[in-house]
Parts: C-alpha cells; structure tokens; sequence
C-alpha cells in the first residue's frame, strides 16, 4: 500500500532557530523537568505525498504547526507516533535505544493506518540529527534522558473518509527526569470491567493516538477509585489480561517463572517488553507468554503463588504493582511493595541503557 517512490533516505535541511533558549534559562528547566513538558529548540520535519514520496527534510525551530482546519487527522484521527529516549552514557557518550525496534514498529503501525511508511533509514536519521543538535537539553540527572516523540499526521485538507494523500512526518524532544518522582514505587491498578481499550482485529498493537483516546476515560476511572494506573482485559471474554493503558505488564511466581500476556494483536508490542524477555531468558528464567486470567491473577496473588507484578515501557521503564482494585475486591501482590526480580531486572536494563554495564545484545546505538 501506499508505495514510496523516493529513495530510502533523504538529506536533512538545517535552519537553526533564531532564538534559541538561553544555556542559562536551559539548565534550569533541566534541574526538575518532569516529564513531557520541557521542549527544546528543534524539531525535525519530512513530507509525505503520492508525487513526491517523502521530500522536504529539515531539522528547524520548534514552533507552532499552522494547518487547514479540515486536515483529516483532525477529523479521523490518522495518527501514529512513537517514543523512545536519548541517554547520556557514563563515558560521556550518547546513545540511542534501540531506535530500530521503534522504527519498525512505526511502520508496523503505519500499515494498519493505511498510512506511508516511513523507511528506517529516514526515522533513523530524523532521530540521530536531532538529539546532535540537542544534546544540550539531556539533563544529568538521574533518570535523566532526552524523550524522543516521532508522529505522522494526515495532512490533507479534505473531508472524504479515506486514507490522506499528504502526511506530515515529524520529532519532538523532550528533556524528562525520573518518570516516578523519587524513584519507583509500587502502584495500585484499577481493573476496567465495562472499557476495552482494543479489540480482535482492532488497533491495538498500532501506536495510534486513537487507543489512548479511548483509554483515558478509565484511566480517569482509576484515579477515581483511588488507583494510579488502569489495567485492561480482552475485549472478546472480558477475562485475560491485556495491558495498562500505556505499559505492558508481567507476572513473577514463586517458582522463579514470569509470565507475561502474548502478542495476539491486541497489545502493544512493547520493545521494553521485549528487552525484559530477553534478559530473564539469557538468566535462564522461563518466561512464558500465555494468557493470564484475572480470576488466576486473584487466586495466585491471595495463595501466594504470584509473587511480583510489574508493568514496563519506555517512559517508566518498570514499575511495580502493588495491589489491584477490582470492583469491591482488593488484593495485594507479595508485601504490596517492589519485588527483588522486579528490582533486579529494572536495574539490569537501566544498566545497558546508561553504558553502566556491557550491551550483549547490540541495544545502543551510540551518536558520534
Ligand atoms: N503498551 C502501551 C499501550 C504503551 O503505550 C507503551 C508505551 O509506549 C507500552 C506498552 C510499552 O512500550 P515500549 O516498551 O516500547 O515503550
Ligand atoms: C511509555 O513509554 O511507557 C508510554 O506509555 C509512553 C506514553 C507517554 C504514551
């Protein structure tokens, strides 16, 4: 669908920004940044249309988008994105985590959008040119990283339901600190009985701006009912465990196993997910990925049998769970407080992430 008939990449055009914030005035937006809320000076741009394939590429001042009111994303909601994070290495480097994994799944998400993909070499070095003019703006602090938010709008100014014929290809930084202030803390998670967030044959394994849409509401629902993140169920049988509403989850048991819910189309396939299977595995852990009902969930959480749960992503990287709220029923996983394999994994990943120990699995794509 959608063939490109450019080439695979394309030169990036630079126009600094005039105005540039201040080192001064920089340095202290890093002290606290929180997350998603500190920007820095640039952002990069590609075009898409049918005449031209991708075309047009430049880094240049972040600034506001002006767009015709009738663009399609703002009516249809054909949106894709990512994220992934830039990290200061502890020999003063700077790399990437791997970003491929994100380009592909990109392109993952495009198709099921009906939208152009975007080819890797192109997401490559949109993210690369980048984070080298901003390296400035990763704080260095702990938890520190320069968030990376490539998306794909539908740009075309036309209000027919059908796949655009321009789109708007495009990367935002953000400087973000520790996502949990003060260092993760096991959270509460509220069971969605009457939300689904995605079903057979839906969007769900796309990252498209519409699942999170349609998450928010019961994740508003959670706080509501006193819980920090929401939890979702198949949407076929309203039983199985799928995922939060933007982070995948696993399940530790007393014999040493994990468990974490397959990718049947209808989760996101998580690349911090995927980093966490493989480094239970090469510790020779077994790790199944197999449905996990939220009935076997109470009964093993109140035996004992389930030990640890932890959700995981790249904004948080892995958060334990404490307890569950579902319904009137309340129950805790372990102690309720942050499980030993669920500490020691989070620090392995942290660990290669940061360059603080060897990447055996080629994960960091270092920037000269
Ligand atoms: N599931 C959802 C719905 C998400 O939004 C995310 C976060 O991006 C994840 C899972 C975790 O994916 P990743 O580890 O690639 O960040
Ligand atoms: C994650 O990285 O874990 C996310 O869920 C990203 C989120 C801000 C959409």
């Amino acid at each position: 669908m959608l063939a490109a008939p450019a080439s695979d990449t394309v030169p990036f055009r630079f126009e600094p920004s005039a105005a540039p914030v201040a080192a001064s005035e920089r340095a202290a937006r890093l002290v606290d940044p929180g997350f998603g809320r500190v920007f820095t000076d640039h952002m990069a741009v590609v075009r898409w249309n049918e005449a031209q394939g991708w075309h047009d590429a430049a880094i240049t001042a972040r600034a506001p988008l002006t767009m015709d009111p009738s663009s399609a994303v703002l009516h249809y909601a054909q949106e894709i994105f990512e994220g992934l994070k830039a990290y200061r290495l502890a020999d003063g480097g700077i790399a990437l985590f791997r970003p491929e994994a994100n380009a592909r799944r990109f392109q993952d998400s495009a198709r099921r959008l009906a939208m152009p993909e975007l080819p890797e070499a192109i997401f490559l070095s949109s993210i690369r040119e980048l984070v080298r003019i901003e390296r400035d703006w990763i704080p260095d602090g702990d938890g520190g990283a320069l968030y990376l938010r490539p998306f794909m709008i539908a740009s075309e100014a036309f209000l027919g339901v059908k796949p655009s014929a321009e789109y708007l290809y495009m990367v935002i930084a953000s400087s973000v600190g520790a996502y949990w202030k003060g260092g993760a803390r096991a959270v509460s998670i509220w069971v969605a009985r009457d939300y689904t967030r995605a079903a057979p044959g839906g969007t769900g394994a796309a990252k498209c701006g519409g699942n999170y849409a349609a998450s928010l509401v019961a994740q508003a629902e959670a706080i509501r009912q006193g819980c920090d993140q929401v939890v979702f169920l198949d949407a076929a049988e309203r039983r199985w465990v799928e995922e939060l509403g933007g982070m995948n989850v696993f399940f530790v048991f007393d014999d040493g196993t994990l468990l974490t819910p397959p990718l049947t189309g209808t989760i996101l396939p998580g690349i911090t997910r995927d980093s966490l299977l493989t480094l239970a595995r090469a510790r020779g852990l077994t790790v199944a990925e197999a449905p996990y009902s939220i009935e076997q969930w109470r009964a093993d959480a109140a035996s004992g049998r389930l030990t640890e749960a932890f959700a995981c992503g790249t904004a948080a990287v892995v958060t334990p769970i404490g307890s569950v709220v579902d319904g009137t029923d309340r129950f805790t996983i372990g102690s309720g407080a942050t499980g030993q394999l669920t500490q020691s994994l989070n620090d392995a990943l942290v660990a290669i992430q940061r360059g603080h120990a060897p990447d055996p699995h080629g994960w960091l794509h270092p920037l000269a």
